[in-house]
């Protein structure tokens, strides 16, 4: 298949362009090839790049060391929290008489499928589950949360914000009430790191998620911050990797690639004020230059670089399409659905209708977004949704002769 002349990325929920200081990093890092638990010299090299790469991480967390686990990203560290925890509260034998008495989780509606797929797993498996519903708006039921949290409460896992809207989910509040339960938090903050400022210490969650492909880094690796003491059974059994909490030679390649880019994060609040000059004035054109569009969320908190909008009498599906024979990548909905005719279980769950959510778009901007390049974007969909909707009138008038 050949590429369109101009490419202009604005899907960067769905994963991020491997920013230039890691592709430079990509061949020296390539050199540490020997197996990081061997003893002889070929473990070193591989070792300090570990050991690098989780001392950066951890520094740009302000956590320790040894509460970061590699993982293969998102989803493999939001099932080793949901399962691992799950299976530890079913077979340790050091529980106490309080722990024993925990079968209760918790997860929003709008969570990624690797969460809402890890919960619906420990529920087939006999584990009690509630999901905490969301509204139009995007924000989270706290009422409903507060009712239903308990001291059987083994677990809430409520992300940071979503890849969707790019809502923000009030984290700190809602873990300091389930900790007041007893109960363990988890937070999925792989759309927000990178994006906002993550202070894990301030937030107080037991555990959070990472992945590196959506800041910047290569595909298949990430992390899980599990804080100090928490326990859980490891998803991968193998060797005594990561401290026996995930089997499974490491990904070295990968693991560097995501220390590199730790050692530029301080950046992240000059971007994140950048990217929302650039999405505010995306909408505000939008709004002002067409008919019938709407931003989904848009009077809530939300990350800077997302925009989800509603735009009537226009197929999500067939505007990516058009818009894609511009050059242009947008998405309808979460990337790992794409290609599924289903409108986005996300935007139905906050209660938009399924033409709403069928005729969504999502743009999200990145570090290397213009302002030109979102002008010409505007007059590019501008043109395309009108000659839909014109098609869509004409088939209309078909249907009525
Ligand atoms: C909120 C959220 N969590 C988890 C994931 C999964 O991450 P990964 O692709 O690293 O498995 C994604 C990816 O789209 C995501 O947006």
């Amino acid at each position: 298949m050949s590429l369109p002349k101009v490419q202009h990325y604005f899907d960067h929920n769905a994963t991020t362009p491997v920013c230039l200081e890691v592709r430079q990093a990509l061949p020296e890092l390539s050199l540490a090839w020997g197996n990081p638990s061997s003893i002889h010299w070929g473990g070193r090299a591989p070792k300090n790049i570990l050991r690098d790469a989780r001392r950066d991480l951890a520094k740009a967390l302000e956590v320790s060391p040894l509460e970061i686990i590699f993982t293969s990203g998102g989803s493999e560290s939001n099932n080793t929290v949901i399962r691992g925890l799950f299976e530890y509260l079913q077979v340790s034998p050091y529980l106490s008489k309080e722990q024993k008495l925990r079968h209760h989780y918790m997860c929003s509606t709008v969570e990624h499928p690797s969460v809402m797929k890890a919960m619906q797993h420990i529920q087939a498996l006999g584990a009690r589950v509630d999901f905490i519903p969301v509204n139009r708006k995007g924000q989270i039921d706290l009422n409903f949360f507060r009712q239903h949290l308990s001291e059987e409460t083994a677990l809430v896992s409520v992300m940071m914000a979503n890849n969707e809207t790019g809502t923000i989910f009030p984290v700190q509040e809602m873990a300091a009430l389930a900790h007041a339960k007893g109960a363990l938090f988890h937070t999925d903050a792989v759309q927000a790191f990178g994006k906002i400022p993550v202070d894990l210490a301030e937030l107080d969650v037991d555990f959070a998620s990472f992945s590196g492909h959506k800041f910047y880094s290569v595909k298949g690796a990430g992390f899980l911050y599990s804080k100090k003491g928490s326990q859980l059974s490891s998803l991968i059994q193998g060797g005594g990797q990561e401290r026996h909490r995930r089997g499974g030679t490491e990904n070295v390649l990968g693991i560097g690639c995501l220390g590199v880019v730790a050692r530029r994060l301080p950046q992240v609040k000059d971007r994140a004020h950048q990217l929302t000059v650039l999405r505010d004035y995306l909408e505000r054109r939008l709004l002002n230059e067409m008919n019938e569009v709407t931003v989904t969320a848009g009077e809530s908190l939300r990350l800077p670089n997302t925009s989800s909008l509603v735009i009537s009498g226009a197929d999500g599906e067939t505007l990516l399409m058009s818009l894609d024979i511009e050059g242009y990548a947008v998405s309808t909905g979460a990337a790992c659905s794409s290609g599924n005719p289903e409108p986005s279980p996300v935007l139905l769950a906050m209660g938009l209708s399924r033409s709403e959510a069928q005729n969504s778009l999502r743009l999200s901007l990145g570090w290397e977004t213009t302002l030109q390049e979102i002008d010409e974007f505007v007059d590019v969909l501008k043109r395309v949704v009108q000659r839909l909707r014109s098609l869509r009138e004409d088939q209309g008038d078909h249907c009525h002769v």
